[in-house]
C-alpha cells in the first residue's frame, strides 16, 4: 500500500513521488493551504494539500485527529525559514498529489500526549501505544529481548518452555490459582517463576537453559511491580557463584550496548548485604547518589537523652546520621515533610540538626535536640559526620532495620530533592546475604531469597546450630537502586533441602505434599547448579528513562491489578462456576 515510511523521508528524496500511510497527527487550515503532521510508527511528516487540487482538497478539509489516510506526493525542500529542527524530518514536506481516508476515526477520548491519566491511557491503550514515546518503548524492549536471546544462544543456553499451569512455586507472594474442571475442587497455580522446573531441567542433563518466563505473583504493586511480569530465567549446571555472575555480567554488557549504546565497565563492584544496608540503608542502593548513612553510636553513648543513648547502647539497634550538603536551608515545614516520609517506615521521630558554623563547634548548631546533648558529643557528631557549615543532619535511632528502611528511604527522596543524583550508570552485585530473616512475631523464620538457595555454611548439622547468622549462596544484581536480577547456587543435597524447609517450618509430610517431585529428583544424581533472573520489564524501564513498568508493558494492569481495557478480571457466568462446582461467597 505504501513506497515509504514517513519517518524516511529525507532531502535526498526531493522531486521523487512517495506513497505514505498513517495517522493524521495534526490538521490544519492555513490560509487556504491545509497541513497535514502525518504519523506512522517511524515517525512525522508535513504534507501540504493546495486547494488547486479539488479531490484531495474535499478530502484533506474532513480530516481531523487519528484518522486514517492514504496519501501520495511530491517530496519537496522546505524554504530554509521553514525548516523545523525538532522534526527529523523537518527539512522535507510531501506535496499531495492524492488523499485517500482508509478510515474515520470518532472523536477522541483522550489527548494522546504525556498529560493524558493512567485510567484512561490503559482503557485506550491502543491509541495510546501510537505516540512516539510508546512506540520507541515497546520496539527497545524487543531489540532488549533480541539481544539476550543472541547472547544466551551463543553461550550454549537452550530455550525451553515450562509449564503455566501448574503448582505453586514459593517465591514469597500469594499466588494466582486456576480452578480445574475435571478434578473439581483441585486448582492450578500459576507459576511464580519458573524456579522449581529450571532446576528439574539441570536434573535432566539439560546443562544451560534459559526462558523468556511469565511469572505471576498477587502481591501488593507498585512503579516496579505487576501481577504478571516477565524474567529472563536462565540456570547452569556444575556452576559456582562466579560462572553465574560472570555470565549474567557479561549478558546486562552486552545488552546495553547493544540496545542503548551504553558501555557498562566491567567488572561490576560486589558488596556484602550487611555492608550495604550499614551505609545504604537499603539492599539495592543507588550508587549514584553520594549520600552515606554514618554510624555515630560512640559520640551519643553517654548524652543524656534517651531517644539516643539507649539504642546506641543496645546491640541490636543502632544511632545513624544522614548528612546533607548544604540541607541548612531547608526550612521547618520541608523538615516536617520528610518527617512523615520516615513515619511511614516506621520512625517515632526525625532528630535533625543544622550546622550553621562549624568553626563555633556546638554553638553553631540549631537543633531541636541541642539542648539534649553536650558540647562535646556534639563535636564527636560533626566530627564523625564530616559536617560543614551549611549542612543538615538527620538522625536515626532505633532498631537497626527500622533505622536502616527509614533513613535509607529519606537518603533516596533527599538524593532527588537536591538534584545530588548522578548520571551515569552504577551496577553493583550484593552479596552475602542472610539465609533467614526472622518474624519476631509470628516467632518463624522466612527465606529471604527461596527455600532452594543454598547456604553458605558446610552441612546442614551446622546451619541447623546457627540458622540466624548462616549467610546464603544467593546474590542479587542492582542498577541504579533498582533490584534487576537475583538468584543463587541452589542445594543439590535431599538433606539439606529438608533442614532448610525444617528451619522454615515446613514439616516432612507438608515438604512431600509441596515438593515431593523435587526432594525425589535430588535423590537420582542431582548436578551442583545455580542460576539467575532478571526482571526484563524493570531493565526496559531503565533503558527508556521510565519511572513505571507500565511504560514498557503492552497492555499492564492498573495498581489494583486490573486491566480498564478488557474490564478484567470480570465476573463469570453461573454456569461456569457450576461446571467448575465453584461457589462465589459475597463480601459482607
Ligand atoms: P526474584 O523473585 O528475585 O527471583 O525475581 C527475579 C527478578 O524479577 C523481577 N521481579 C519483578 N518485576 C516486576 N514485577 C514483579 N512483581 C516482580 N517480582 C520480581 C526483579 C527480580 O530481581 N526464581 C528466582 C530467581 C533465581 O533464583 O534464579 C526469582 O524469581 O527484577
Ligand atoms: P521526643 O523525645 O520523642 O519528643 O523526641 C525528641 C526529638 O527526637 C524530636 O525531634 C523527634 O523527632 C526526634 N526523635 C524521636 N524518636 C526518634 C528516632 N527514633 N530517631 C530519630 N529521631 C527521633
Amino acid at each position: 500500500m505504501r513506497s515509504h515510511l514517513c519517518g524516511s523521508i529525507n532531502e535526498r528524496l526531493e522531486g521523487q513521488t512517495a506513497t505514505l500511510c498513517g495517522w493524521v497527527a495534526r490538521a490544519r487550515d492555513l490560509g487556504g493551504l491545509i497541513f497535514i503532521g502525518l504519523r506512522d510508527h517511524s515517525g512525522l511528516i508535513q504534507v501540504v494539500v493546495e486547494p488547486d487540487n479539488e479531490p484531495a482538497f474535499a478530502v484533506a478539509e474532513k480530516l481531523r485527529q487519528e484518522f486514517c489516510v492514504r496519501i501520495r506526493g511530491q517530496v519537496r525542500l522546505r524554504p530554509e525559514s521553514q525548516w523545523n529542527p525538532d522534526m527529523a524530518t523537518g527539512k522535507v514536506e510531501l506535496l499531495a498529489e492524492t488523499v485517500e481516508l482508509l478510515n474515520a476515526s470518532a472523536p477522541l477520548p483522550l489527548l494522546m500526549t504525556d498529560e493524558d491519566g493512567e485510567e484512561v491511557r490503559l482503557r485506550y491503550r491502543y491509541l495510546d501505544l501510537r505516540r512516539e514515546r510508546m512506540q520507541n518503548n515497546l520496539r527497545l524492549r524487543a531489540r532488549l529481548n533480541s539481544a539476550i536471546r543472541g547472547y544466551l544462544e551463543g553461550h550454549d543456553f537452550v530455550d525451553t518452555e515450562t509449564p503455566i499451569l501448574t503448582k505453586a512455586t514459593p517465591e514469597g507472594a500469594r499466588d494466582y490459582l486456576v480452578p480445574s474442571r475435571v478434578h473439581p475442587g483441585s486448582f492450578f497455580a500459576l507459576p511464580q517463576s519458573p524456579q522449581i522446573f529450571k532446576q528439574l531441567l539441570m536434573m535432566a542433563g539439560l546443562d544451560r537453559y534459559y526462558q523468556i518466563a511469565r511469572c505471576f505473583r498477587d502481591e501488593d504493586l507498585r512503579a516496579d511491580r505487576q501481577p504478571e511480569f516477565t524474567q529472563l530465567d536462565l540456570e547452569m549446571s556444575f556452576a559456582q557463584e562466579s560462572d553465574v555472575q560472570s555470565i549474567a555480567e557479561g549478558m546486562i554488557r552486552q545488552v546495553f550496548r547493544y540496545v542503548i549504546g551504553v558501555e557498562l565497565h566491567g567488572p561490576f563492584p560486589r558488596m556484602t548485604y550487611a555492608e550495604a544496608i550499614t551505609r545504604y540503608g537499603s539492599d539495592k542502593p543507588d550508587l549514584r547518589i553520594p549520600l552515606e548513612l554514618v554510624t555515630i553510636c560512640d559520640a551519643v553513648r553517654q548524652v543524656d537523652f534517651k531517644v539516643f543513648a539507649e539504642p546506641a547502647n543496645d546491640p541490636a539497634c543502632r544511632v545513624a546520621a544522614l548528612r546533607v550538603p548544604g540541607g541548612a536551608s531547608l526550612s521547618r515545614k520541608q523538615i516536617d515533610g520528610y518527617t512523615e516520609l520516615v513515619a511511614k517506615y516506621g520512625a517515632r521521630g526525625l532528630a535533625w540538626m543544622k550546622v550553621n558554623d562549624r568553626s563555633a563547634g556546638a554553638d553553631g548548631v540549631q537543633s531541636p535536640v541541642a539542648k539534649f546533648l553536650d558540647a562535646a558529643s556534639i563535636e564527636a557528631i560533626l566530627e564523625a559526620t564530616a559536617a560543614d557549615s551549611g549542612d543538615i543532619l538527620f538522625f536515626g535511632a532505633g532498631p537497626k532495620p527500622v533505622v536502616a528502611a527509614f533513613l535509607g528511604a529519606l537518603r533516596l527522596s533527599v538524593g532527588r530533592d537536591f538534584d545530588l543524583v548522578e548520571d551515569g550508570w552504577r551496577p553493583l552485585w550484593v552479596v552475602d546475604f542472610p539465609m533467614f530473616e526472622y518474624d519476631p512475631e509470628e516467632q518463624r523464620y522466612y527465606a529471604l531469597h527461596h527455600p532452594f538457595t543454598a547456604p553458605a555454611v558446610a552441612d546442614a548439622e551446622a546451619l541447623r546450630a546457627d540458622p540466624a547468622n548462616a549467610l546464603s549462596r544467593g546474590y542479587d544484581l542492582v542498577l541504579n537502586g533498582a533490584e534487576i536480577g537475583g538468584g543463587s547456587i541452589r542445594i543439590h543435597d535431599p538433606k539439606l533441602q529438608q533442614t532448610v524447609f525444617d528451619l522454615l517450618g515446613i514439616d516432612e509430610a507438608e515438604a512431600h505434599a509441596r515438593f515431593g517431585f523435587l526432594l525425589e529428583a535430588l535423590r537420582y544424581g542431582c548436578p551442583p547448579h545455580g542460576g539467575i533472573a532478571f526482571g526484563i520489564d524493570r531493565i526496559a524501564a531503565l533503558m527508556a528513562g521510565e519511572d513505571s513498568i507500565r511504560e514498557v508493558i503492552a497492555f499492564p494492569k492498573t495498581t489494583t491489578a486490573s486491566c480498564p481495557l478488557t474490564s478484567a478480571p470480570a465476573a463469570v457466568d453461573q454456569a461456569q462456576l457450576d461446571e467448575l462446582r465453584l461457589a462465589v461467597q459475597r463480601s459482607k
